[in-house]
């Protein structure tokens, strides 16, 4: 593991360092308090210097504030939009790596010794499994954990469920929950609403990239005797398996697949890949960005030997990425016809989106026009 030193009260220390999106530890730390001036603080952390923050909580929340208002976004859009959208993605990583260089150290357990911290153990517990020693991570990081911590607790409630699901930390919330409602809706594929040649048998649905598990429950509600879900993140496997549990659906529910697709055939796949190609930067990013099409390509070219007789392929897929220029609906069209599919039907929605005053004009017109669609996707040769 990486760590950090600082110099404080005449003394070298050291602590471990962690960082979820990978950003490596600083190689200069300044110890800082509330006597730190906002100007100071985002000079020294524009320049790469780590402030290894030491005074009151609350005051490194309007620290941060300050010097995030430091960080002008170059306004306007010039070029094509996919290149506008590149630069507002450049900008949104500097503000990171900027505001990132605010830094705690937690303490033993997780223990957060700043004058009116909260208690950030449980959540810290939750997100970075128990506790190894003292550990210095980004204070936008803890932001984020003690964020993640509370959702876990008041769950998103999902109408198609009647229920809510707990969204743990690094897991893709369905907070704007629209496209649940297609998967509730679509009509499901003949074969899997009668007995196979005349004889019952278990009727069977993937969910790829489960993330918390929702469009698992949703199929397993919908009769499906056995829903597996994947996904190549281990804490989305777990926290389906934790929402699987909690909405008494474990028995139908396995999420034990660290990938894409499980072995065997389904009458059901289900697949809501991230919908932006390009490479993520965090966990959480994993959900949105997917780093040369990856995902949804492996869903589709693998979809028709996973297929049981008459099933079907339903692609979940926002059209948010043909707005912004980085592929078009032709693209798309081309993909599922060279990996031999057809297209049996399309449903939609529109996504809401709550305050987008900070995008860019580009952003903020492709989500109005933003609509998500579900693809049912059958093998040409069915
Ligand atoms: C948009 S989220 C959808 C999550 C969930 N199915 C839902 O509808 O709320 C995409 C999910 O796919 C997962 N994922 C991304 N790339 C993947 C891959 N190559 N294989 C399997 N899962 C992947 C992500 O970790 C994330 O959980």
């Amino acid at each position: 593991m990486s760590a950090i030193s600082w110099t404080e009260a005449d003394e070298t220390r050291t602590a471990a360092w962690h960082s979820e999106n990978a950003t490596p530890p600083p190689a200069e730390v300044h110890v800082a308090d509330d006597r730190m001036k906002a100007d100071t603080a985002y000079r020294l952390a524009a320049k790469g210097t780590a402030l290894l923050w030491r005074g009151d909580f609350h005051n490194a929340r309007q620290l941060l504030r300050a010097m995030d208002r430091r960080i002008r976004e170059p306004r306007g859009s010039q070029g094509t939009p996919a290149q506008t959208f590149y630069r507002h993605r450049q900008y949104r990583g500097h503000r990171a790596r900027v505001l990132g260089r605010l830094i705690v150290v937690l303490g033993d357990g997780y223990d957060l010794d700043l004058h009116r911290a909260p208690d950030v153990r449980q959540a810290c517990t939750e997100a970075y499994g128990p506790s190894t020693g003292p550990v210095a991570v980004a204070f936008t990081e803890l932001q984020g954990v003690l964020s993640a911590h509370q959702w876990r607790e008041k769950g998103v409630h999902i109408p198609a469920l009647d229920a809510s699901v707990h969204p743990h930390y690094g897991v893709f919330s369905p907070i704007r929950g629209e496209y649940i409602d297609l998967v509730a809706n679509a009509p499901l594929p003949d074969r899997t609403d009668t007995a196979f040649d005349g004889i019952a048998y278990d009727r069977v649905a993937f969910d790829l990239g489960t993330g918390t598990g929702v469009l698992a429950a949703v199929l397993a509600r919908r009769g499906f005797d056995r829903v597996e879900a994947t996904d190549v993140n281990p804490r989305a496997l777990a926290c389906a398996r934790d929402n699987a549990e909690r909405l008494g659906l474990a028995d139908r529910i396995a999420a034990t697949t660290t990938g894409l697709y499980p072995d065997g055939r389904a009458d059901l796949v289900v697949c809501n890949p991230p919908w932006l190609p390009g490479r993520p930067v965090s966990a959480v990013e994993g959900g949105v960005y997917d780093p040369d099409a990856a995902m949804l390509n492996g869903f589709l070219t693998g979809l028709t030997e996973h297929l049981r007789p008459g099933g079907e392929g339903w692609l979940v897929l926002s059209d948010l990425a043909e707005h912004l220029g980085l592929r078009t609906r032709t693209d798309l069209l081309d993909a599922i016809a060279s990996a031999g599919l057809t297209v049996a039907g399309r449903l939609e929605t529109r996504p809401t989106h709550p305050g987008p005053e900070r995008d860019p004009d580009l952003l903020a017109d492709a989500r109005r026009r933003e609509v998500t669609s579900l693809w049912r996707l059958r093998p040409e040769t069915a």
